[in-house]
């Protein structure tokens, strides 16, 4: 077979937001490829820009102007000689010109369409045959901070983590339990939860933000009584939307509370050791890679995740490797551009013995290839929610993947199990 690119096809779709977003297809003279870019909200600022002027009209007229002639006749085989072009072709380092989504949407249509093209599936195309491990499921039961609208939590998500789980699909269904004892639980709590639910699909409810831990631990324990295995949690703070510069505090708002970086590095301490909470992601702003690393240091049988802090960025994660700040990082292809870009983070990332957690964004589209990437670059974990649409599609791809492995098929290695 042969994956030599004749043509790209852009336009423009929607994510599951309604917001406009780009989608692209990558033909090759023997296969095809197709990919929709995300969109986040809480967005690190070290993130490359994801539209150019014009917004996704301005990125489809690069697409057909620009890019599709320089890329046809090249071997969609060769994902870094492709992602290479796509920076040439923009020629700055966050993707002003022909925009970081552009370059997202082309460089995974183009993985799936070399893989397409080899009669083979994207997590095989790139992983090969040691590509036989799922990931844990970190899921968004609860939102808040700028993921939720009107009076919820300061802490943005509260991700059930069913890490004694011997399958992806236990693992999902354990979550898909702590997510309705949850609803079920929070009405009980207060009539007026009326079953709200944010873009990623988790419950927006009127609780306070420590009230909510107790809520989790408990809500955890009893689904992981039922199904037998160890039922966890873990947050992601999103600190950098709580930080007030000028103040130099952490602002709570729910919680009335405002608290500087050592009353923050105690408060995620005492919530770690307290309620066994075995993932923290940006539990301080974006800059402070001194407090993360001190965190690292200090907190036991839990991972210290940098989303915003490294923004899959091999840089910026660099600067944290040099202190030990964090001991796993999120990756999000979009934050960086390209594929290759991503690939680069990983490899680094895991040769410091960080764990690479595979993520969606909160405004996402059907889009699948998150799993794919997951199981092929052996990522530990998968943040993607449990409910909702654009979740669910990458979810039951992920059971698709461990159905298709049969008995080659098994669970990542967690640290913190
Ligand atoms: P997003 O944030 O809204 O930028 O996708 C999710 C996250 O902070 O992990
Ligand atoms: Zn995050």
């Amino acid at each position: 077979m042969s994956s030599i690119i004749e043509d790209l096809i852009a336009r423009k779709i929607f994510n599951n937001r309604g917001e406009e977003t780009i989608e692209v297809d990558v033909v090759t003279n023997g296969g095809f490829g197709r990919a929709g870019a995300p969109a986040g909200k809480s967005r690190g600022k070290a993130e490359v820009i994801y539209y150019p002027q014009g917004g996704v009209e301005g990125a489809i007229k690069k697409v057909d102007d620009l890019i599709a002639p320089e890329l046809a006749g090249l071997n969609a085989d060769y994902q870094e000689e492709i992602d290479n072009t796509l920076h040439e072709l923009d020629g700055t380092s966050d993707f002003k010109n022909i925009g970081g989504n552009t370059a997202f949407a082309i460089s995974l249509a183009n993985a799936e369409a070399a893989a397409n093209s080899h009669g083979l599936l994207l997590f095989q195309f790139i992983g090969g045959n040691a590509a036989t491990t799922l990931p844990y499921p970190l899921g968004n039961c609860l939102s808040g901070g700028a993921h939720a609208r009107g009076k919820a939590p300061d802490i943005q998500e509260y991700l059930a983590l069913p890490h004694g789980a011997e399958s992806f699909l236990e693992a999902q269904t354990a979550n898909t339990q702590i997510h309705k004892k949850l609803g079920d639980l929070l009405k009980k709590k207060n009539s007026q939860f009326n079953g709200g639910k944010s873009d990623e699909g988790a419950w927006i409810a009127n609780i306070d933000t420590v009230d909510a831990f107790d809520v989790m631990a408990k809500v955890c324990e009893e689904v992981g009584n039922e199904v037998d295995f160890e039922c966890g949690f873990g947050l992601d703070v999103a600190a950098s939307s709580l930080w007030k510069p000028k103040e130099e505090k952490y602002v709570y708002e729910n919680e009335g509370k405002k608290r500087d970086t050592a009353e923050q590095l105690e408060f995620m301490l005492e919530l770690i050791e307290k309620y066994h909470v075995a993932y923290v992601e940006d539990p301080f702003h974006e800059e402070d890679y001194e407090s993360f690393a001190e965190l690292t240091r200090k907190a036991k049988n839990c991972l210290i995740c940098g989303d915003d802090l490294f923004t899959t960025n091999t840089e910026r994660l660099n600067n944290g490797i040099k202190i030990n700040a964090g001991n796993a990082i999120i990756i999000k292809v979009n934050q960086i551009g390209t594929l290759s870009d991503a690939a680069l983070t990983i490899e680094t990332a895991k040769r410091h013995g960080y764990d690479p957690v595979m993520s969606h964004r909160s405004g996402d589209t059907c889009d699948w290839h998150i799993a794919h990437l997951a199981v092929a670059y052996n990522c530990p974990l998968i943040k993607t929610g449990i409910v909702e649409g654009s979740r669910i599609a990458k979810l039951n791809e992920l059971i698709r993947i461990e159905h298709f492995l049969g008995n080659r098929a098994r669970m990542a290695d967690l640290k913190i199990r």
